[in-house]
């Protein structure tokens, strides 16, 4: 199932400027409005930061003081055509405001700075529908796309009516244009429910037929850019097993693999998170993080070159507990700390024998190093209490072979042999009674 195309997505490398808006409600001391001041430096840098994720080209950026916001175009004229010179020099085609923005603000803006403007939410869901690799995913992100318009619709209806009860001579969209617009986003949201239970109906299918094979799940999760695709193409790069088809078609972000003393897990991407994610989106994307919800073994990764590492760690953690994912238990959660390559030797020595190295794998998911350890000790973590024992099979005991399958985990199956199958196999603690008491050890 490829990418699906129902969300519009921004062509790469658009030319974009970048605003980050400051309501500031009161103006009192001066040093009041330095902190304020200083945020709004943090909260544009993080804008520009976003917008690059989906690979805009940034032509500018600037912060821009609202002390009230207007109901037509959020900031004042003298802003507007401050933006809409910026946005003319620098030949830029979008502009995002780092703000909710209203529709109607939306479509004013578009025409006076004569450009296609994206708000946060915007913006997020842009990021969530350009990673968004499977149909339910990306109708997801659609869904809460409409939604969140459609609620914004409904406010600003209510808003001008009570405004138009006081001040009957104030402009805007009359009724009739809202109520078609909400019309159209119904009609919109129907189809897409619609083919979202379409589509949840054949994941089930799937889900079904995977419960049939109960191997263990695996998930990757952690920042945006952390490295998770990365990992998880060099984690399944060397396995054949990767190329199995069943899950190749099913979902490219799912793959079966073998860790190194055999034990086949699934192995799953996830989307990458980010700050500030809207509640309201924490709950659209929930349903695509399901693998994560269910996972035996949850692999944060964390680009541990990057400043803000720590930072983003906790974002990751915020997001794992809206998600209701829980963590605690012991042995789910690893660290993998990734991008060792781009630290400096000192950095690097200081980072690996620091305190919670202990509890956390580096690895370089681009050149590949750590990754075997990382694999043993997924392995160990899934099964490594596990005994391990040889036994010899005869060959007519079908029925044995059918038990060990489906009880045990048959490792590795050498040649048939005068006195029998050799095989080696993993047994659970439940079975083991019955194992040893059905079956001959080796040796
Ligand atoms: P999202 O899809 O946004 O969640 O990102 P992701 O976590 O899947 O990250 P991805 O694998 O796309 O990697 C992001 C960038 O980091 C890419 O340019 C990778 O080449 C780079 N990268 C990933 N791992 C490493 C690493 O170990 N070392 C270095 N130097 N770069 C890495």
């Amino acid at each position: 199932m490829g990418k699906a195309k129902s969300v519009s997505r921004l062509a790469k490398r658009t030319r974009a400027v970048v605003v980050a808006p400051e309501i500031v409600r009161q103006r009192r001391a001066a040093d009041a409005s330095d902190i304020a001041n200083r945020s709004a430096e943090a909260k544009l840098a993080e804008a520009v930061g976003l917008a690059r994720a989906i690979d805009l080209e940034i032509v500018g950026q600037m912060s821009v003081r609202i002390s009230t916001p207007r109901p037509a175009t959020l900031m004042g004229t003298g802003k507007v055509e401050e933006i809409r010179a910026a946005v003319e020099a620098a030949e830029a085609t979008l502009v995002i405001v780092d703000h909710a923005l209203t529709p109607i603000q939306q479509r004013n803006l578009e025409k006076a700075l004569n450009a296609k403007v994206l708000d946060r939410t915007g913006l997020i869901l842009e990021i969530f529908g350009a990673r968004a690799r499977t149909r339910e995913g990306a109708l997801q992100v659609e869904l809460a796309h409409l939604n969140y318009q459609k609620s914004r619709l409904v406010r600003s209806w209510t808003h001008l009516e009570r405004q138009r009860g006081g001040f009957g001579f104030l402009g805007g969209p009359g009724e009739t244009q809202i109520e078609a617009d909400r019309r159209l986003l119904q009609d919109r949201i129907a189809k897409i429910e619609g083919d979202l239970d379409q589509v949840r109906r054949t994941r089930d299918l799937h889900r079904q037929n995977r419960k049939k094979v109960p191997h263990p799940v695996v998930a990757l999760v952690g920042y945006t850019n952390a490295g998770k695709s990365t990992l998880f193409n060099q984690l399944t790069a060397a396995d054949v097993l990767a190329q199995d088809l069943l899950f190749a078609t099913l979902d490219p972000t799912l793959r079966r693999i073998k860790l190194p003393h055999g034990t086949e897990v699934i192995l799953s991407d996830t989307v990458g998170f980010i700050s500030d994610l809207p509640t309201h989106l924490v709950a659209a994307f929930r349903a695509t993080l399901e693998e994560v919800i269910e996972a035996d073994v949850i692999l944060h990764v964390r680009d541990v070159s990057h400043p803000d590492t720590e930072a983003q760690s906790a974002d990751v953690a915020e997001v794992l507990r809206l998600l209701e994912v829980e963590t605690g238990e012991t042995g789910r959660m690893i660290e993998v700390w990734n991008k060792i390559d781009l630290l400096d030797p000192d950095h690097r020595a200081k980072l690996l024998d620091g305190e919670g190295s202990g509890r956390a794998i580096p690895v370089s998911a681009l050149t590949g190093e750590g990754v075997d350890t990382l694999l043993d000790i997924v392995e160990n973590r899934l099964v490594g209490d596990r005994p391990v024992y040889d036994v010899t099979l005869d060959p007519a005991d079908g029925a044995g072979l059918a038990w060990l399958h489906r009880n045990a985990e048959v490792l590795s199956r050498g040649e048939a042999k005068e006195e029998g199958i050799p095989l080696t196999v993993r047994v659970s603690p439940r079975h083991q009674e019955q194992f040893l008491a059905r079956f001959k050890l080796a040796g």
